[in-house]
């Protein structure tokens, strides 16, 4: 699996910040729902540790081993207190067995769109509300397709190299560029996106240039729900945004479910 690894997971902190509000809103219904809170695909702990920080126990679940040595490097800096209440673990969403049942699961940034066929889909919905309490709930958000978005991404090419940040590396002190291309297959609710990273040194050479492949799948509105249904589910809300705002096409689906 090459996903999350290299360049991707060293400058995950740097080039994925994350959505306005998650983070907030993700405390706060930890601080709601009361420990132990789940998280599956934790990645480098940027809702993990805030979490752990406001007080609740955490256990969290990634099956990149780059992206959990960086979590375990960042716990090492915290507090007794803030280590003692999280633990790790690498596996797959779709097929972990914990003894422990949680009043609440979290799937934060996108990560239940790396889940590329319904099966692979409902076998995690399944998993996740086999690990619930009786009221155990499921709070999850991924992107809305755009229809303008995808017209614009079809064809074999893609689209154009665009740019997408740029930072400083704190460790070599060197520039990285990040450029994405995307392409949509609407057939099969594919997106793959190509990220390059290039290393530049002061005066602008490159010193390396990085690919890396990402695939997502992406989830219409009524397709969610009726996932979320037919996996046993109840569905509380549907929000546009981390401020509980109303859905909007084209925009964030930010899901709340409850164990049926
Ligand atoms: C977009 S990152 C999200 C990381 C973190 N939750 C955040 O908000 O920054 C997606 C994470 O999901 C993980 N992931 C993808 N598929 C997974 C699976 N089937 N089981 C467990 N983790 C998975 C990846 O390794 C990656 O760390």
């Amino acid at each position: 699996m090459k996903e999350y690894t290299g360049p991707e997971a060293d400058y995950y902190d740097y080039c994925f910040v994350g959505l306005e509000g998650d983070m907030q809103f993700y405390v706060e219904e930890a601080q709601k729902a009361g420990s132990p809170v789940l998280e599956l695909g934790c990645g480098t702990g940027r809702i993990l540790l805030p979490i752990a920080k406001s007080g609740a126990t955490i256990v969290g679940l990634d099956r990149a081993p780059t992206m959990l040595a960086l979590l375990r490097q960042k716990l090492t800096k915290l507090s007794p207190d803030v280590q003692g209440r999280v633990s790790l673990l690498e596996g797959d969403m779709r097929d972990f067995d914990l003894t422990e049942r949680f009043p609440l699961a979290i799937i934060p940034y996108r990560a239940f769109l790396h889940l590329l066929t319904a099966k692979a889909q409902r076998q995690a919905l399944t998993c996740i509300r086999e690990h619930l309490t009786d009221e155990g709930r499921l709070i999850f958000n991924v992107f809305d397709p755009d229809l303008e978005v995808i017209a614009a991404h079809l064809g074999p090419l893609g689209s154009a190299q665009k740019k997408d940040s740029e930072f400083i590396d704190p460790t070599s002190g060197h520039r990285i560029v990040v450029w994405a291309t995307t392409q949509y297959d609407p057939e099969q609710q594919l997106i793959e996106q190509y990220f390059i990273f290039e290393e530049l040194d002061a005066d602008g050479d490159m010193l390396a240039r990085t690919y890396r492949p990402l695939t997502l799948r992406y989830v219409h509105r009524y397709e969610m729900r009726y996932l979320l249904e037919l996996c046993g589910y109840k569905v509380e809300a549907l929000y546009g945004d981390f401020q509980r705002g109303p859905f909007r096409a084209g925009g964030e689906q930010v899901w709340v479910a409850r164990r049926a």
